[in-house]
């Protein structure tokens, strides 16, 4: 096989590196700033795409880390990624905002990509070695490593929000994917109701309990690299990018932001659709106030997704068409991938972040805003709906779909007393603090060793 083998084995969609120009490159995101310190630790490997079609990369290593790269053809991301992932699961596991589609080739793709990477997973794993698989783009690789090793130990954490019993009952291979899932000896969720929809399914579907099949299924909220944003939001430069954000934004009484991917799941049409109210109403001044909007280019393959970039455009244009005054836009959208430097800078620049998630595994940039404005003050509007809304109950909580509870929250963030609000913020930023990601990584992984103890 020639593969090194490794005590710690990381397995997820993608690898923490970017190919540009025919040279690795660090690609940021939460997941690699939560799992890349735990495979360094263990001078680990990493399974993963490298992003590009049809390349058979030999394993490397990069920055304390042995990268193991899985190849993908243009047609097995198409049926794979885009479709299985990304236009079954990804709608199944966000309450069916857009109607998942149900494709038998699209099935089969994915079940040959999962024993893709199980078998890299098997080969890099040495005797006895963990192996810690991530998110819904491989949910059936713990029960065939299973198959092939009962000497390791396997943790899956599931990164996006699990269904009801009726909504993954919808899956024609639902049987598949919760035996999948139970091949792992603890499966993580972000929130209690995901793990208790996770067990009820099982329970129902299956007629097991994960318990009686050794399995065990926990709540670990993921959370922050905390000094990371804290040392960009003392950072001299950003601090002073953030005055120039607000300067350009023509200096407005209240800068109220959103900062996400460009994803139904995220409720971005319904937070517009509220500001609009808003200046309609005269409850927010169009001369004092201004929303920036970034919106990260995401899964653009996925039919939905252009759609939805249609809409939210379309919608933006009406309402500067009707708010702005020459020189002077009521909203600012960019359609842009941002730095964590840049996306601090906006945080540190705002008055308020709108999150308004229709559905949301976690959140992060939520906790990003409350970690980077300790101290500062401002207010964060937070969906009931994100999985953040547990531990961040200091927001100003909202349910996206009631327009007026929607607007009435905003107005409310932007009338909030500052010793009050500076209160609420810092209370949330220590709570983000206590619980950063590297206590998430801990604490999943003390749990794997006390559910499967070394094989002696
Ligand atoms: C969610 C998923 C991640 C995924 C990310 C970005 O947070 O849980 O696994 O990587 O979205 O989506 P993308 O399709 O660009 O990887």
């Amino acid at each position: 096989m020639g593969t090194e083998r490794h005590a710690f084995v990381a397995v997820a969609n993608r690898l923490p590196v970017d190919r540009s120009d025919g040279v690795w490159e660090a690609s940021p995101g939460g997941l690699v700033s939560a799992v890349a310190p735990v495979v360094r630790e263990h001078s680990g490997a990493w399974v993963g795409w490298a992003g590009t079609y049809d390349d058979d990369f030999a394993p490397f290593d990069f920055d304390g880390m042995s990268l193991v790269p899985v190849s993908l053809s243009a047609e097995e991301h198409r049926s794979y990624y885009e479709g299985f992932c990304n236009a079954t699961l990804w709608p199944l596991h966000h309450g069916l905002i857009v109607a998942p589609q149900y494709h038998r080739s699209w099935w089969r793709a994915y079940r040959s990509v999962n024993a893709r990477f199980a078998q890299a997973a098997v080969d890099a794993a040495a005797p006895g070695a963990t192996i810690w698989v991530h998110d819904y783009h491989l949910e059936l690789v713990p029960e065939m490593i299973r198959a092939q090793r009962p000497d390791v130990r396997i943790g899956f954490f599931e990164h996006i929000p699990f269904p009801p019993l009726e909504q993954i009952a919808q899956l024609p291979w639902r049987d598949e994917i919760l035996r999948g899932l139970l091949g792992a000896d603890v499966i993580g969720f972000q929130r209690e109701a995901d793990a208790v929809n996770f067990r009820h399914a099982a329970q129902k579907l299956l007629g097991r309990d994960p318990e009686e099949l050794n399995c065990r299924v926990g709540t670990y909220p993921i959370s922050i690299d905390v000094e990371e944003i804290r040392a960009a939001a003392e950072s001299p430069t950003v601090q002073e990018m953030a005055r120039c954000f607000r300067r350009d934004l023509g200096d407005p009484d209240t800068l109220i932001i959103g900062a996400d991917r460009l994803d139904y799941s995220k409720g971005i049409l319904h937070r517009l659709w509220a500001f609009e109210e808003l200046l309609d109403d005269g409850r927010l001044d169009a001369e004092r106030t201004c929303l920036a909007q970034i919106a990260v280019p995401s899964r653009e393959g996925v039919r939905a997704y252009r759609e939805l970039r249609d809409e939210v455009e379309h919608t933006v244009g009406r309402i500067n068409g009707r708010f702005s005054s020459l020189g002077r836009h009521v909203i600012h959208y960019s359609h842009h991938s941002y730095s964590t430097e840049a996306a601090v800078a906006l945080y540190l620049a705002a008055d308020i972040l709108l999150v308004t998630s229709l559905r949301d595994g976690m959140n992060l940039v939520a906790k990003e805003f409350v970690t980077a404005r300790r101290g500062r003050g401002g207010a964060l509007v937070l969906s009931e709906f994100a999985g953040a809304a547990d531990e961040l109950d200091q927001a100003v909580i909202v349910n996206p779909h009631d327009r007026v509870g929607l607007k009435k929250a905003i107005h409310h963030a932007a009338s909030l007393d500052e010793e009050d609000a500076r209160t609420r913020m810092d209370a949330m930023a220590d709570t983000v603090a206590a619980f950063d990601v590297h206590h998430w990584a801990r604490a999943f992984l003390h749990d794997l060793r006390e559910a499967a103890p070394a094989p002696t």
